[in-house]
């Protein structure tokens, strides 16, 4: 059932890779929900093509290609977007993240720089540069949200997510940090969502991934939250609804990141 949440906002929508993206959802529920937006990738991802379904189903959306470790990219993106919807853009979703060293199975203690680089200026410093071109060009109107999204290595050992548990760590301070100044200039909002572990392109790449996920379902009181759920939050995030939340990271995992142990949990260790 729609709401209409966020008749007349408009928005960019950076990471639909497939169906499975977690940013695929949330482009339809922003569509549903009365929004118009932009869709973006990498270029090399827009070449398999499956985006433009996507495009179609939300109202003929513009695909516009935008590698996020390129300022130039970024730049064309915002330009064009504006150009498209004749004015600001109300709201953005980072939804992008990377690691070659996971890819490479490079162990923690084992890895290559030139990788990690590339992992942090993806998967984190990424977010610093949209919403520092934003700034600049003042791409975002009063009020505006965005959200990026994150996962609870950040605050917590989980040693198969390797870098990108440092990264994500990155990510989350540029929110508190940017969220700050961009609140300050024009009252922008900035969040980051801790989701839980959810089967994508980029969540299967983690090593044992599906123990993973089964371990985390019985940790969590409400259970995994999907992507569909955080379709939903996210919707609520950029709305008007909740204008007063910024600089936080918000964990939407079915309560897993305060729970201490389940009766699930227990009773398996005990077989
Ligand atoms: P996904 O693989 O569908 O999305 C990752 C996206 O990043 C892809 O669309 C990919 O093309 C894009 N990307 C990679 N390099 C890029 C570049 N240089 N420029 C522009 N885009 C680039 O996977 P998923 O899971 O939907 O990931 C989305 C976000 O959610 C990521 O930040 C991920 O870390 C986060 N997340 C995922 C969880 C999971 O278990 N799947 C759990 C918590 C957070």
């Amino acid at each position: 059932m729609a709401y209409n949440l966020l008749k007349g906002k408009k928005g960019i929508i950076f990471g639909a890779l497939n169906e499975q993206s977690i940013a695929w959802k949330i482009a339809e529920k922003c569509y549903e929900e009365g929004a118009q937006i932009v869709l973006t990738n990498a270029p090399i991802a827009l070449r398999m093509g499956e985006i433009n379904k996507l495009a179609e189903t939300c109202g003929n959306a513009p695909v516009i290609p935008a590698d996020v470790t390129s300022n130039d990219d970024l730049k064309n993106l915002l330009t064009k977007s504006i150009e498209h919807f004749g004015g600001q853009v109300d709201f953005i979703l980072h939804s992008v993240g990377m690691s070659m060293n996971m890819r490479k199975n490079n162990h923690y203690t084992a890895l290559n720089y030139d990788f990690t680089h590339k992992t942090f200026d993806i998967s984190a410093m990424s977010f610093h540069r949209v919403l520092q071109l934003a700034y600049q060009m003042d791409a975002i109107s009063e009020w505006g949200s965005v959200v990026a999204l994150t996962y609870i290595a950040a605050q917590r050992v989980f040693p198969d997510y390797n870098e990108m548990a440092d990264a994500k760590a990155l990510l989350e301070s540029v929110a508190r940090s940017f969220g700050y100044q961009y609140a300050k200039k024009n009252k922008v909002r900035i969040n980051t969502v801790s989701q839980s572990p959810t089967r994508t392109t980029a969540g299967s790449g983690v090593k044992g991934f599906e123990g993973f996920i089964s371990f985390a379902e019985k940790m969590s009181p409400l259970g995994n939250a999907t992507a569909e759920d955080c379709a939903n939050y996210c919707v609520t995030l950029f709305s008007d609804l909740t204008k007063m939340v910024t600089m936080q990271n918000l964990f939407h995992d079915g309560g897993f990141s305060f729970t201490g142990v389940t009766a699930e949990v227990i009773e398996q260790m005990e077989k």
